[in-house]
């Protein structure tokens, strides 16, 4: 059997199982979404969000990038959000990044990665942001995980710079943003940021006539 195929029979036999615990179960889902949760994760396949959170199909609203990106040009995210804000009316969005992460990684080099540079370019402001603490870590490592933590930080703030986010904000008080770092090799997560609806944001990147 091919690698693909071993998918779809788990699948036939997952709907199967799916139905036999609960002969409603799909008819439920077919119906509506009432997700409280926007996750905002990495693309890495060793990060998946429900598995890890133990949130069940319906739970939780999930779009995925390369580093976890909240990029203001970025019609797909911004779409998410819009709709996850505007119309699902979560009440938490969670930017999740990871430790190793290969896109921090490549971002903290001086390599030229093709495409992908104009992808990961916006971690470099990050490093330059928080250079003077960053280059202080001499251990490698240590310096990676530090900038995952940051850009986690630096990406749960640009989301409080939408216009998306402040109107939510001043119209019902939520959506809470969290930034959340995972660990790859002991399978924990560790909250590092995050802003309470209504956190004050700077007057270079507060809206005020929403
Ligand atoms: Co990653």
């Amino acid at each position: 059997m091919q690698p693909y195929e071993k998918i779809l029979s788990y699948n036939k036999a997952w709907a199967a199982k799916q139905i036999s615990e609960d002969p409603d179960y799909f008819n439920r889902m077919a119906e509506i979404q009432e997700p409280e949760f926007l996750w905002i994760g990495c693309s890495d396949s060793r990060v998946p969000a429900n598995l890890i959170t133990g949130t069940k199909p319906g739970e939780i609203f999930v779009h995925r990038n390369v580093a976890n990106l909240v990029i203001h040009t970025d019609l797909n995210l911004l779409t998410v959000l819009e709709y996850a804000v505007q119309y699902l009316k979560v009440k938490h969005v969670i930017v999740c990044g990871h430790y190793g992460c290969g896109g921090v990684k490549a971002a903290m080099t001086q390599h030229n990665f093709g495409i992908i540079n104009k992808w990961i370019r916006s971690i470099k402001d990050v490093h330059r942001i928080h250079q003077e603490e960053v280059d202080k870590i001499n251990d490698e490592e240590s310096r990676l995980a530090r900038m995952v933590e940051l850009n986690v930080q630096e990406q749960v703030m640009n989301l409080a710079k939408t216009s998306i986010i402040q109107k939510a904000w001043k119209q019902r008080h939520y959506p809470h943003l969290h930034g959340w770092v995972y660990g790859i090799d002991n399978g924990l997560i560790q909250p590092i940021f995050e802003m309470a609806a209504g956190t004050p944001i700077g007057p270079l990147y507060k809206f005020d006539d929403l």
